[in-house]
């Protein structure tokens, strides 16, 4: 056995280090650092080698367009993409110097906005030079636009806002996207998202001076972007909803009358909804832009401009409700809105919305501002990267300790056919319960689609495993009063189901109703172990640990003192030592495999899924081979059926006696003799439904269930007992 452990933790020790080497090589295996960034020739450019952290340049950029070409070369000896933010196409060029003859003028606005539409187009722009002087030209015509002062005609208000927004929605398309990513990259990390506040700004004057006008509603709808305006009176009664149409499924903003509480001079309020479809998709990448994504994960939606004319007072009494439609299927929505200027981490805030409902295509959020919003969501993506293939390890050692587990099961179950002694009862539901966590663990662990199955299966496995322990301690309970206490009837097996089925039910039951909502994760369909609720399993689970210790150590205390005493009782109690060792070893491995599992799956460390792993299928080979394979009725049975040598068929006679004999003569106290009767008349007629069993078998078996009443088997063995001859023969010739 000592072998054993001592290969064991050389294996974990092996395993714990291997994954660990090449890592570490690799990191200290540094590239010879070079200054230079080499000589290149890309986009028709050739690029002279410089050195890190220097610029270098072309003057001339690509087809019509005018300027210079610059490229950076990094501190790290790694040329940076070309920049062409100081290339603009004439068109644009002019269009620019323009700007600066805006003189208030409606008419001067309405035309550099149709101009810019029209130099907008897709594939009119060419370099990401182009595309910033486009930004710069809208910004110039929406910033302070004769909306504030609104002195015009509604034709005028109309077609200029027209223009702006077909200009936007040209700006963003699809085809654009290499632009914006230049720009993300050379340029302003933060261009989109500042084009985008522009915008929010936008709608609000536009709003205002539709009220002044009165234009009433107006709608735009693009492939990539949707608008709806509309203008309410103070005593309207009616939630403003875009797209009022669609489908359950699909995107839809509502904006309730009750967030109204204040109206313009002319009575009236505005709310402006504006979707953008290809958002998401033009903005910067993670590397480039940390902020642009949330800790909660990648954009998965189209964002949704919300804005209120006039200002409300924020946040809302009564929320905006939006539904955003999945861009793929992910897990962990979060509702967030857009705040460039936040100085954390991300330009994503999820404090000021809630999630209502989810399901896998759609997520409906609740929001007490007017902003930017968007879900963020963990994706699936993220998923297939790092947990199935680290699922494979774990599935793996789950399946191969259950079989080791089922294996004993079947075991005890084929040597106990009908006679059930406590322990071997206790032992059974021990591994049923076990089986049966396992086998839940393994189907319902990722159960996420479904938040009440997850949370089901998480209560259930918070119940199943918590019940596993309490029927170890149901095994050191049931030694200490059986060999120290030597008082077999005092607890029946309905005791130990208390105990292992019903107290955990107890502790569960109240850990559920008080905190139902914290089981089943967005990962997985368990407790976080950075959740309190996990203390309703790590608080009892201790707690009988601890027990379980105490108990089982009074009980080999008890043992040695017995043996001081009785140095023949003792010997034969020696027998006993499996019972000891079984849970003395099993109750470590087991709180160290969950230990192991909280951590790995938290942090999905692949290493730790690994460990995790092996300890998993340690753990059910240390089962199969302490509560099956060393189990006294398996060894007897084995050694009656295949044992040739000396030394059990000397065993099983030397323990055989007649249950009658014994009966008589070993009975002082009347409990005990009554108890030990009904033992051994239930073994006799077990073994008389068996015939292929031998009859030494019948007799060790017996005498084995014997050995749990201490002082009763002390007396028989006080001399020879005679062997009956049957027995002897038949152990012989087998
Ligand atoms: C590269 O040179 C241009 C022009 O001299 C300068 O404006 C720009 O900041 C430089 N870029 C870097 C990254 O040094
Ligand atoms: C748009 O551009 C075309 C040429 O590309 C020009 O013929 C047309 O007049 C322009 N329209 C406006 C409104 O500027
Ligand atoms: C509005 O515009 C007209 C001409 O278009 C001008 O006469 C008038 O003074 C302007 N009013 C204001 C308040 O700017
Ligand atoms: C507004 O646009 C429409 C069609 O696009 C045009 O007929 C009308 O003349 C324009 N009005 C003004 C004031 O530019
Ligand atoms: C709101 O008031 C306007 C007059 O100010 C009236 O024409 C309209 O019918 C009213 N609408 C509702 C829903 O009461």
């Amino acid at each position: 056995m000592k072998v054993m452990l001592v290969w064991l933790c050389g294996v974990l020790v092996a395993y714990w280090i291997s994954p660990v080497s090449p890592v570490t090589e690799a990191s200290t295996a540094t590239q010879p650092t070079t200054t230079e960034c080499p000589k290149e020739t890309l986009d028709g450019y050739d690029w002279p080698s410089i050195s890190a952290g220097t610029n270098t340049s072309h003057s001339g950029c690509p087809g019509v367009t005018l300027g210079t070409v610059y490229r950076f070369c990094r501190s790290d000896a790694t040329w940076e993409v070309a920049d062409y933010t100081r290339c603009v196409s004439p068109t644009l060029a002019s269009l620019n110097t323009q700007t600066g003859n805006l003189d208030g003028s409606p008419s001067g606005y309405l035309h550099l906005a149709e101009d810019l539409q029209n130099a907008s187009k897709p594939a009119k722009l060419v370099v990401s030079g182009d595309l910033l002087t486009a930004v710069t030209i809208m910004y110039a015509l929406v910033e302070d636009s004769f909306l504030v002062t609104c002195n015009a005609t509604s034709a005028v208000v109309m077609n200029f806002t027209e223009a702006v927004l077909i200009s936007a929605r040209q700006l963003l398309d699809n085809s654009y996207s290499s632009l914006w990513t230049e720009t993300h990259q050379v340029s302003d990390v933060d261009a989109i998202f500042t084009f985008l506040e522009k915008l929010d700004s936008f709608y609000g004057d536009v709003l205002s001076c539709f009220s002044l006008v009165n234009i009433t509603e107006y709608s735009l709808v693009t492939e990539n972007l949707d608008v709806a305006i509309e203008v309410f009176q103070a005593n309207t009664s009616e939630a403003f909803i875009f797209p009022s149409n669609s489908n359950s499924d699909a995107n839809q903003a509502t904006v309730p009358v009750a967030v109204f509480t204040e109206a313009d001079t002319s009575g009236h309020t505005a709310a402006c909804i504006v979707w953008y479809k290809s958002a998401s998709s033009l903005l910067p990448s993670t590397d480039i832009n940390a902020r642009s994504a949330h800790q909660d994960g990648q954009i998965n939606s189209d964002v949704v401009s919300v804005t209120l004319h006039p200002t409300q007072v924020q946040p809302f009494n009564e929320p905006i409700t939006l539904r955003f439609s999945h861009h793929q299927a992910g897990n962990n929505p979060v509702c967030a809105l857009l705040d460039v200027s936040l100085t954390s981490s991300s330009v994503w805030s999820d404090s000021e919305c809630e999630t209502v409902s989810t399901t896998s295509d759609v997520t409906t959020c609740n929001c007490h501002h007017a902003t930017n919003f968007a879900l963020l969501t963990t994706l699936n993506d993220d998923d297939t990267v790092l947990k199935v293939p680290l699922n494979a390890i774990m599935v793996t050692g789950v399946v191969i300790s259950l079989l080791f587990l089922v294996a004993t099961f079947v075991l005890l179950l084929y040597v106990n056919r009908s006679l059930e002694s406590d322990w071997a009862l206790v032992v059974k539901c021990f591994l049923l319960t076990y089986i049966i966590g396992q086998i839940t663990f393994l189907s319902g662990i990722n159960s996420t689609e479904n938040q009440m199955i997850c949370r089901f299966v998480g209560i259930l496995l918070h119940y199943l495993y918590l019940s596993v322990f309490f029927w170890m301690l149901a095994q050191a309970v049931l030694l200490q009063l059986k060999i120290v206490h030597a008082s077999a009837t005092s607890a029946t097996i309905s005791h130990y189901c208390l105990l292992g089925w019903v107290t955990p039910l107890l502790v569960v039951a109240s850990a559920a109703g008080l905190k139902h909502d914290q089981y089943g994760h967005d990962k997985y369909c368990w407790i976080s172990i950075w959740n309190k609720v996990i203390y309703a399993f790590i608080g009892p689970a201790a707690f009988v640990i601890l027990v379980t210790f105490v108990v089982t150590y009074s009980s080999v205390h008890g043992y040695f003192s017995i043996k001081k005493t009785d140095q023949k009782g003792a010997a034969e109690m020696g027998k006993l030592k499996h019972a000891f060792r079984a849970p003395m070893i099993t109750l470590p491995l087991l709180m160290i495999t969950w230990t192991l599992k909280a951590f790995a799956i938290e942090l999905r460390s692949e290493a730790l899924y690994a460990i995790f792993a092996l300890t998993y299928i340690i753990q059910g080979m240390v089962i199969f081979v302490f509560y099956g394979v060393l189990d006294n009725q398996v060894q007897t049975l084995y050694r009656s059926k295949f044992g040739h040598n000396h030394k059990a068929v000397h065993d099983s006679s030397g323990r055989a006696w007649n249950d009658k004999v014994e009966t008589n003569k070993t009975s002082p106290n009347n409990f005990r003799a009554s108890s030990m009767t009904s033992f051994s008349s239930r073994a006799s007629e077990s073994f008389a439904t068996n015939r292929n069993d031998s009859t030494a078998s019948l007799s060790s078996s017996t005498a084995r269930r014997l050995n749990f009443q201490k002082k009763t088997l002390v007396i028989p063995l006080k001399r020879p007992v005679p062997s009956p001859t049957p027995s002897q023969t038949q152990g012989t010739s087998t």
